[in-house]
């Protein structure tokens, strides 16, 4: 049928992929800018440069409503909402790099037949009213804005873009809000409509209270270990609680990705500007970095010393689902084993760590009982589900010594001994 809407997506990252694909299923008609020529080339030939759960799929489907530009004119023509999907990384100072942000409201100069310009990158407080004076200042006066935060996982983006908790649209005035409103059309999720300040703080916030929840259970793991108490019981019980919830108790070897990691420190940077300390979120990162350092020191205390030890890296990305390897704990964990004389080989399914240290510095095998054989130690670090499969009584008896830390409490701790290994987990008797 006839396009709903044009819509012209900046970046063709995890956020601009599943916005374009997304609204294309639900009938607009997108057009998905990136200046990065290979990825467009990919995209153009029918691969999608990243591994997201039905995304390629849902791309095929939408082919009709769906291209992929090199060029801004392109992208640009005829669309009345422009899609700020770039990244914005930690700079140096902590503040989020938003350079590239920046650079796409500079191409729009020009575009005054949009009638929105819409940010789901993640931007401090006030980047919205910014942009709002950039655009005035380049003839858009007349041009609405929009702070659309997004909250999908990866690994489930594509779900959770059709199927959100809620939409979160923080608009000044009410005809852009019924704009990007309508755009949602068919997403099955409540809309929330605010200011833009308060959008922007929005996601900020949920992801620091969801690191603040895992680092939580992960500081009450550690007290289980010290205390006899076991931690897996205690998030059950805890979670049912609805006020808590169960969601995000699982504790690990702590908190990684894309996200997690740059806005918690984007945000205490945020308030630092401001002049006011945020006490919990800085202990909460604190936790995160301690919980990755406890890790090591687990598998040192068992074995003595690390030097000469070859420990087996079960799982790289910073979690399942994905190919992702931003801020994944093992890269940390990788470097620690490194600097104390280990030497590290390592498995994943997804996961292409680039070739640079401390990976450039470990051996990669394909399966996880390759990475075992002759290992003194090994860590899951991800749970992947086929560690689920992996023929743990074999392992054991190729081991050099059948040391397992858990870092995710995968597997049974009776079941493991049982098979003669030394398991260590997180939080368990
Ligand atoms: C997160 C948010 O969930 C999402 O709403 C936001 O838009 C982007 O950041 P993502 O980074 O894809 O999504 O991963 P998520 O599944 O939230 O996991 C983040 C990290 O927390 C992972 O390293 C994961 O292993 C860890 N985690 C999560 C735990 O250690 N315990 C938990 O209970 C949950």
């Amino acid at each position: 049928g006839m396009p709903r809407r044009r819509v012209a997506v900046f970046g063709a990252g995890y956020i601009g992929l599943v916005t374009g694909a997304c609204l294309a299923e639900l009938g607009h008609q997108v057009a998905i800018r990136d200046i990065a020529p290979e990825k467009i080339r990919l995209l153009r030939s029918g691969e999608v440069p990243i591994y997201e759960p039905g995304l390629g799929d849902m791309i095929v489907r939408n082919k009709e409503r769906l291209t992929f530009t090199l060029d801004l004119d392109e992208a640009l023509d005829g669309a009345e909402v422009a899609y700020v999907c770039v990244d914005t990384p930690p700079s140096a100072s902590g503040d989020a790099d938003l350079s590239r942000v920046w650079a796409v409201v500079k191409s729009l100069e020009g575009a005054a037949h949009l009638r929105a310009v819409a940010v789901k990158s993640t931007v401090p407080v006030g980047t919205g009213s910014r942009v709002r004076s950039a655009l005035d200042a380049a003839g858009l006066a007349h041009v609405g804005y929009a702070s659309n935060p997004e909250f999908t996982a990866e690994g489930t983006a594509v779900n959770d873009f059709m199927h959100p908790d809620r939409i979160v649209v923080g608009a000044s005035d009410e005809a852009t809000a019924a704009l990007i409103s309508d755009l949602h059309e068919g997403v099955d999720g409540p809309i929330v409509v605010m200011d833009v300040r308060s959008a922007e703080m929005v996601k900020l916030a949920s992801n620091a209270l969801l690191a603040t929840k895992i680092s939580f259970i992960n500081e009450i793991a550690t007290l289980c270990e010290k205390t006899g108490a076991d931690v897996e019981e205690v998030a059950h019980a805890v979670g049912l609680d609805h006020r808590l919830g169960s969601h995000f108790l699982r504790p690990g070897i702590g908190w990684g990705g894309s996200c997690f990691p740059k806005d918690s420190e984007a945000l205490r940077q945020l308030a630092n500007n401001t002049g006011y300390h945020l006490q919990l979120l800085s202990a909460v990162i604190e936790v995160n970095n301690l919980q990755k350092r406890r890790a090591v020191q687990k598998l040192k205390d068992e074995l003595g010393t690390l030097a000469g030890a070859r420990v087996a890296l079960l799982g790289l990305t910073f979690k399942p689902g994905t190919d992702d390897m931003r801020e994944a704990p093992s890269t940390v964990l990788a470097a620690r084993l490194l600097a104390e004389g280990a030497e590290v080989r390592c498995w994943d399914p997804m996961g292409r760590p680039a070739d640079v240290e401390p990976w450039s510095s470990t051996t990669r095998y394909d399966t996880p009982e390759l990475a075992m054989d002759g290992a003194d130690a090994a860590i899951v670090v991800t749970e992947w589900p086929q560690l689920k499969e992996v023929d743990w009584a074999r392992a054991a008896s190729v081991m050099r010594r059948p040391v397992l830390f858990d870092g995710r409490n995968l597997l049974e701790p009776a079941g493991m001994r049982a098979l003669g290994f030394t398991y260590l987990s997180v939080g368990r008797p």
